[in-house]
């Protein structure tokens, strides 16, 4: 079978214990690769590592603290200068949960934006002389080896396209992520560094299965995996998918104001009926 992002051996992959992240590893498996794996749940890393043909290393994680973020970074960075360093991290890690407009639960926001934002900015600071490592390891080799430039692949979503009903938390931490990413991409791609985000409309995984409403156009995440691989092939920065769900989207972002709203309160549950004396509505 032919090797999917042939000269990418060394990858670190953050968020890889269950939903797309597992799958990307799956999907990333090769024997002669070498693959870190992070996320929490170092269990299920393990139980995944055994599944793979690939040299796996666990590196459990909770990337909200940022001391073990700083240890992990410097373990990697130590192990590139002795060996080879990373060729590819994909930061894939995230969380989602909804609120309502009746009630702005801020502890919510800040917890979404925590591990959404704050977290991922936290990680790309530690990736990025990793990164570095690989790009003056190159120059060293003067151009003879066959690796590709590295990379740097930051998981965004296609809610960033246009504001959804209840998605104040998870939608403003994706498109702060989104915001960020650009500005990095447009400063760092001069240095050599491939940055990428990417954009799935609804994947079934452990995470949407909490959704209690109907998932239009929803990939298995075996299927996302391979579409996210085969974008890292190509050379497009937001790799959005699937096709008509993101046309959706931009279609409906692109409608005149009163339209799209009028389009976003059907898709509403916020009550009208308030209380007064205290501002919560009747349920
Ligand atoms: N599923 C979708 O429809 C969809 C659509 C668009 C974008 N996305 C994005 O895709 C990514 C993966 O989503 P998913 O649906 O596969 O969710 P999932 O099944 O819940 O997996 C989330 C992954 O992130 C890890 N993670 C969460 N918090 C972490 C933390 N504090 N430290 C380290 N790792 C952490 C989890 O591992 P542990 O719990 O073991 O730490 C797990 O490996 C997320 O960024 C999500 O926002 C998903």
């Amino acid at each position: 079978m032919e090797q999917v992002l042939e000269g990418y051996e060394k990858i670190w992959i953050v968020g890889a214990s269950k939903g797309i992240g597992a799958a990307l590893v799956k999907a990333l498996d090769a024997p002669g690769r070498q693959l870190y794996l992070s996320a929490r749940d170092g269990k299920a890393l393990e139980q995944l590592a055994g599944e793979c043909s690939a040299k796996c290393t666990v590196l459990p994680l909770d990337i909200c603290d940022d001391e073990a973020v700083d240890r992990v970074g410097q373990q990697l960075l130590e192990e590139g200068a002795a060996n080879a360093a990373l060729d590819m991290v994909i930061l894939n890690a995230g969380t989602c949960e909804y609120m309502d407009s009746d009630k702005l639960d801020l502890k919510l926001l800040e917890r979404v934006m925590r591990t959404n934002f704050f977290a991922l900015v936290k990680c790309i600071d530690v990736v990025l002389p990793l990164l570095r490592q690989h790009l003056s390891q190159r120059e060293k080799l003067q151009g003879s080896s066959a690796r590709g430039a590295p990379k740097l692949v930051v998981m965004s979503s296609s809610v960033t396209y246009q504001a959804l009903p209840r998605a104040h938390a998870y939608g403003a931490s994706k498109a702060a992520l989104r915001y960020f990413t650009e500005c990095l991409k447009a400063d760092i791609q001069k240095e050599g560094i491939d940055v990428r985000l990417v954009s799935p409309g609804f994947v079934k995984t452990p995470l949407t299965d909490q959704n209690d409403f109907d998932m239009p156009f929803v990939l298995e995440a075996d299927d996302a995996a391979k579409r996210i691989v085969s974008g890292l092939e190509s050379d497009r920065f937001d790799i959005a998918f699937p096709f008509r769900f993101i046309s959706f989207l931009k279609g409906m972002a692109k409608l005149p104001d009163s339209w799209r709203f009028k389009l976003l309160s059907r898709m509403s549950r916020h009550s009208l009926e308030h209380d007064s004396s205290t501002g919560t509505p009747h349920l």
